[in-house]
């Protein structure tokens, strides 16, 4: 694979899950590296075009580094106290504290008239402070590296339809909506507290409830509401499907395996594959069964923390 690698010798189906699931939940147990280096991955794939420049340039990572340095700002520090210290002339607050405040004076405007209702969509405070940006542990920006990669592995144009399966609070999945035409991402989701914060913040403040996308409250793989004759360039689970029951995992494929086009069409689930792993031999078969494939794994790493995840690609058999 094209995609730059810091591990190349992890067994296929092994139980490297128990140290990925380690690694999804203590990420600050791995050493943190300085900033990345990494050299430019094309925008190009096959004879394709990107209508948009996805991943960062080299020359781009050069430029934002001469912006640090050109403003002469110090490089990170590893310590929290010398970080903090640079906070001169701020008002720092805690997300706690933040919500506090917010709660105690009731959002009060600068204004004079703070008894009018100046807001179309009231946002309760635990939103506008973005609790929810660590509701799943993992950092906020990694949404980015996973559209990045997911963009460039299948040279995704903005008017493919693209699933995601989980889409919790759009942290990736808000990417792909910028990036897609109007109406063309759709998620099936279960958790109410996460839709909230898909719909009642991180739409409105990213400014994209013209894109209009789909996203349905369900946890059962009925992708039906989605349209009978819908069909996927792409349909993804990121650090989803390692957290449903196997038998739900196999409905929702083959369900999802009816919903990707013939020869494009392409699922990607990340992290790892238990619901394969647990039956080794027979999971080709069952694959097969359910008319999908096994394409193979690819890894990618973070522009901004030391990170890597792992991709498993399918199609639909060509059978
Ligand atoms: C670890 S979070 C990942 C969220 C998001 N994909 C991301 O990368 O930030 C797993 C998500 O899968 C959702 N999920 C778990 N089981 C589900 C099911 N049966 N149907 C739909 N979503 C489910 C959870 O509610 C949660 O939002
Ligand atoms: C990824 O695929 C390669 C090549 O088939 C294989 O050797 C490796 O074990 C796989 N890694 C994982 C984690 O599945
Ligand atoms: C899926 O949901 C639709 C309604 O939204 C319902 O008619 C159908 O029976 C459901 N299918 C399954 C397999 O549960």
């Amino acid at each position: 694979m094209a995609f730059p690698s810091k591990v190349s010798a992890l067994l296929l189906f092994a139980s490297a899950s128990a140290a990925l699931n380690l690694f999804l939940l203590l990420p600050s147990l791995f050493p943190s590296p300085s900033c990345p280096t990494s050299s430019p991955v094309p925008t190009k794939v096959g004879d394709h075009r990107m209508p948009e420049q996805i991943f960062p340039t080299s020359d781009d990572i050069k430029w934002i580094r001469a912006q640090i340095h050109g403003n002469s700002l110090p490089d990170p520090s590893n310590s929290p106290h010398v970080w903090h210290s640079l906070r001169k002339g701020i008002n720092p607050r805690t997300r706690e504290q933040q919500l506090e405040d917010l709660l105690r004076f009731k959002g009060i405007s600068h204004y004079e008239d703070a008894g009018n209702i100046h807001t179309d969509l009231p946002c309760p405070g635990e939103l506008l402070v973005e609790e929810h940006h660590s509701n799943y542990g993992e950092p906020w920006a990694g949404g980015r590296d996973v559209f990045e990669f997911l963009t460039s592995a299948i040279s995704l144009q903005p008017s493919d339809l693209v699933l995601e399966v989980g889409c919790g609070t759009l942290r990736v999945g808000l990417h792909f909506i910028r990036y897609l035409d109007s109406g063309h991402y759709s998620c099936l989701e279960r958790d109410e507290l996460s839709l909230l914060a898909a719909l009642r913040y991180e739409l409105p403040s990213q400014g994209l409830l013209h894109k209009r996308p789909f996203i349905l409250k369900g946890d059962d793989m009925n992708f039906s509401r989605f349209g009978e004759d819908s069909s996927y360039d792409l349909i993804y689970a990121s650090a989803v499907f390692l957290h449903i029951p196997d038998h739900l995992v196999w409905v929702g494929l083959e369900r999802l395996a009816l919903k990707l086009k013939p020869m494009k069409g392409r699922i990607f689930i990340s992290h790892n594959i238990k619901f394969c792993s647990r039956i080794k031999k027979e999971c080709p078969m069952k694959l097969e069964e359910i008319g999908l494939e096994y394409v193979g794994n690819h890894t990618h790493d973070s522009l901004l923390f030391n990170h890597y995840e792992i991709w498993y690609e399918f199609r639909r058999s060509v059978k």
